[in-house]
């Protein structure tokens, strides 16, 4: 499967998009890069793929990251039954925040809380999904514990792979791992937000993925 590498070679403005922020976040936001029109197109897509990789399956759990998953899971999940005669759960999990993923020590020192239980998705078909692949960190992980807990399998969805522009090779042994079997869009090496995923908190709620100027 290959994924988009489509941005919007418009990369047009919020404002051209028929988006206003408040004042105060004017000037965050440089262009954007996903218009919403494109994500919806995608997700259709990936449902369709997603569909194929459960023949014989009568459900499947969905788990989203959260915070950053929680819309484009919400979207896939309703894509998925529509492609599908799947009975969709939801089994939500929550990771800690990416700021300590900056910190002097590198991305060592995160950790992600897992608040499944093994009794929620052992002997299940599961369906991660996350907002973007960065250092591969929160799904490396993910995938270890969901194996350790029996899972009978597992599909990882992420909707945006950051291409890194210099990578160490911890880095990439990581990313490596995470390995997400479907890939949405790949991106440059940018900080994004919009469609759940987050700057400064800020953001999460645009219908379009930007592209963010960390310093404003
Ligand atoms: P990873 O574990 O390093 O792959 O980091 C992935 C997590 O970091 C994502 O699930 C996001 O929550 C967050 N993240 C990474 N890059 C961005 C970004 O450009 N914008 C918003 N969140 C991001
Ligand atoms: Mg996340």
């Amino acid at each position: 499967m290959v994924p988009e590498t489509g941005i919007d070679p418009a990369c047009a403005t919020l404002a051209a998009h028929g988006i206003e922020l408040p004042r105060a976040l004017h000037g965050l936001v440089q262009r954007v890069l996903i218009p919403k029109a494109a994500l919806q197109r995608r997700i259709c897509e990936l449902a369709r793929l997603l569909a194929e990789r459960y023949p014989r399956e009568a459900e499947v759990v969905v788990t989203p990251v959260l915070t950053g998953a929680f819309m484009f899971a919400a979207d896939l999940g309703r894509a998925l039954a529509a492609e599908s005669t799947l009975d969709v759960h939801y089994a939500l999990t929550k990771t800690s925040t990416y700021g300590s993923a900056m910190g002097a020590n590198g991305p060592g020192e995160r950790r992600v809380i897992v608040d499944l239980q093994p009794s929620d998705v052992a002997g299940r078909a599961m369906l991660l999904v996350d907002d973007i692949l960065d250092h591969g960190f929160t799904l490396a992980t993910l995938r270890d514990r969901l194996a350790e807990w029996g899972v009978r399998s597992v599909q990882v969805c992420v909707l945006l792979d950051k291409q890194l522009a210099n990578p160490e090779p911890q880095i990439l042994a990581q990313r490596a791992k995470a390995a997400p079997d479907l890939v949405g869009f790949e991106i440059p090496d940018v900080w994004v937000a919009g469609y759940g995923l987050d700057a400064a908190g800020a953001l999460r709620h645009l219908p379009c993925i930007v592209s963010v100027d960390k310093h404003a």
